[in-house]
């Protein structure tokens, strides 16, 4: 049995409307989406050429919150900057609890394993072959072949913003001390 217009019940009618509408609105929204996106700077994770620090949930890090409970000197692994394939970054807390003007990619650049930083021994220490790293970053101990990268950071807004590295790279060890960031 077939009803026209005038015999589909109101909330039944209400109903498909809104169901046509959605639709429409749908695909409309669909095929603008790479439109819109296109003219749409990034905004999660993206403040410019930077990135706001995430946790590893995915969630931006609070700079009030992690300094409440942060002791001097901490290295606190987060979602940052993406360096050669990359984004675990470290952000540095000062001895004098505030965020370091740098961020220390995790990646090993020995063979891409995530070093985990030694809290005790104040010192990266790779898991995978032994190489290690300063709390800097600065190159220690081999099979490594150079320093971790570093990046930029700055408190915007009480969160954490990674931006490409900037200037020379300073520190020297006796296995690594050149000016020019290998990274860049
Ligand atoms: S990957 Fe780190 S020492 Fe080999």
């Amino acid at each position: 049995m077939t009803q026209n217009v005038e015999q589909i019940p109101v909330g039944r009618r209400q109903f498909l409307t809104l169901l046509t509408g959605g639709a429409i609105t749908g695909v409309t929204l669909a095929a603008l989406y790479p439109v819109i996106s296109y003219f749409t700077p990034p905004t999660s994770g993206g403040t410019g050429a930077g990135v706001i620090a995430k946790d590893g949930l995915g969630k931006e890090i609070q700079v009030s919150t992690l300094l409440a409970t942060a002791a001097p000197g901490a290295h606190i692994i987060s979602q940052g900057l993406t360096i050669k394939g990359g984004d675990a970054t470290y952000i540095v807390v000062t001895e004098a609890k505030q965020i370091a003007n740098f961020g220390v990619n995790a990646v090993c650049t020995h063979l891409g394993c995530v070093v985990p930083f030694d809290a005790g021994a104040g010192k990266f220490v790779c898991p995978c072959h032994g190489s290690q790293y300063a709390a800097d970053g600065g190159l220690m101990k081999g099979p490594a072949p150079q320093p971790l990268a570093l990046a930029q950071a700055a408190v915007k807004d009480d969160r954490i913003v990674f931006s490409p590295w900037e200037g020379d790279d300073l520190r020297c060890t006796p296995l690594w001390c050149q000016k020019k960031p290998w990274w860049v």
